[in-house]
């Protein structure tokens, strides 16, 4: 029997309408079954498999309970939908055809063992924690609350990292994930160049110093601090050319001839970047050295070659600001307005690291 699609006009519109709900509705669905396969370690089982993996060889892999091993088709099933996986035929011994699993790139991400793993920071983001205030949006639109995140807990994100030192981790961990794998982009033949002839570099709010630990490998001569909240940077240890400072941007920020900021301002709104950038100012002003520069890692929204996807997930981005923090993802124009009403003279937008993007600032 085939499918005959008998919808058009009005009633096709209001089905695809109901449709587009149910889907938005239950986006949810497509975080939940990638927390689920990255908990039963279904990539890695895959992975160790070396090959495409038959669903009977997965299942047996597997600590499930065996009342639960006719499920895993399922659930395999909605993630090589996503994309997480994709499928090959191959043959047993008893030359019957059976389905095979194969790891696309973005699972391979999702491995226990691969240095850039970005489990982590899945799991931060799905903790069920950081969900609840999701569930506040709308009662903040009608309260004076500075963020969602508020409203549930009743004090700011960073203060709550400060007093559930289980969390702190969990967020540190996150970040540190994303950081590996920045740094490899940062330190190619085609980055390199950025932090070449500085001779200090001051990694502010560089969480627990993984962005800067490699760069001050990278380059032996180069002097990195890492300054971030008292408690984020707490019993870690430098080495000759890196140190841990615990303090506050908004305070102080140690003098140097070039200053990093990863994923900090879009933490913030215009007036408290401009209290950021002006001190960053000051750092740079009170360094010796040459090539002073501000080199920031951020989105800048609204690049017109981006696809659906990537929009998307700025979009995303922007949410998760507005929910957790006082900050936002800023276009082109919303950055320069920033930049030169902080007192900066000139900046740089270098498009390379996928969504972000790299802005140079100059004094
Ligand atoms: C989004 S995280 C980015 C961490 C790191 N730069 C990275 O990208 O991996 C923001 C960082 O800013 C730090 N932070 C927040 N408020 C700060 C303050 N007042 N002074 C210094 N660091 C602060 C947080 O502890 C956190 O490590």
């Amino acid at each position: 029997m085939e499918f005959q699609s008998r919808e058009q006009g009005d009633n096709g519109k209001l089905l695809k309408a109901q449709s587009h709900i149910w889907n938005h509705t239950f986006n949810f669905i497509n975080s939940m079954s990638l927390k689920c396969v990255v908990e039963l370690g279904i990539p890695d089982a895959i992975h160790k498999y070396g090959k495409p993996m038959p669903l009977s060889q997965l299942i047996s892999s597997l600590q499930i309970h065996p009342s639960k091993t006719s499920f895993v088709h399922r659930l395999m099933r909605i993630l090589v939908h996503s994309n997480f996986f994709t499928t090959k035929n191959v043959t047993s011994n008893d030359l019957e055809v059976e389905v095979g699993y194969v790891l696309t790139d973005s699972s391979m991400l999702l491995l226990k063992d691969n240095p850039l793993s970005l489990i982590p920071h899945l799991f931060m983001a799905l903790d069920p924690n950081i969900i609840k205030p999701w569930h506040q949006m709308s009662t903040w639109f009608k309260n004076d609350d500075p963020t969602s995140f508020e409203t549930e807990y009743g004090i700011t994100f960073w203060d709550y990292a400060r007093q559930a030192p289980k969390f702190n981790e969990l967020f540190n961990d996150a970040m540190a994930s994303d950081a590996r794998l920045v740094s490899k982009f940062l330190l190619d033949d085609k980055c390199k160049g950025v932090f070449e002839g500085l001779e200090s570099l001051v990694d502010v709010g560089g969480g627990t110093g993984t962005v800067a630990k490699a760069i001050a490998k990278a380059f032996p001569q180069l002097e990195c601090i890492v300054l971030d909240l008292p408690h984020v940077v707490a019993d870690l240890e430098g080495n000759e050319n890196l140190k841990y400072v615990g303090g506050n941007m908004f305070e102080a920020i140690p003098p140097s001839n070039a200053i990093l900021l990863k994923w900090i301002l879009h933490d913030w709104n215009d007036e408290e970047c401009s209290k950021i950038l002006r001190n960053c100012k000051e750092a740079l002003h009170m360094s010796k050295g040459e090539g002073r520069k501000i080199i920031v890692i951020d989105i800048v929204m609204g690049d017109e070659k981006s696809d659906h996807e990537s929009i998307e997930t700025q979009l995303f981005f922007d949410m998760l600001m507005m929910v957790f923090l006082t900050g936002k993802q800023r276009n082109k124009e919303e950055w320069a307005n920033l930049i030169f009403s902080a007192g900066f003279s000139d900046y740089k937008i270098i498009s390379i690291l996928g969504i972000r993007s790299l802005i140079e600032i100059y004094p």
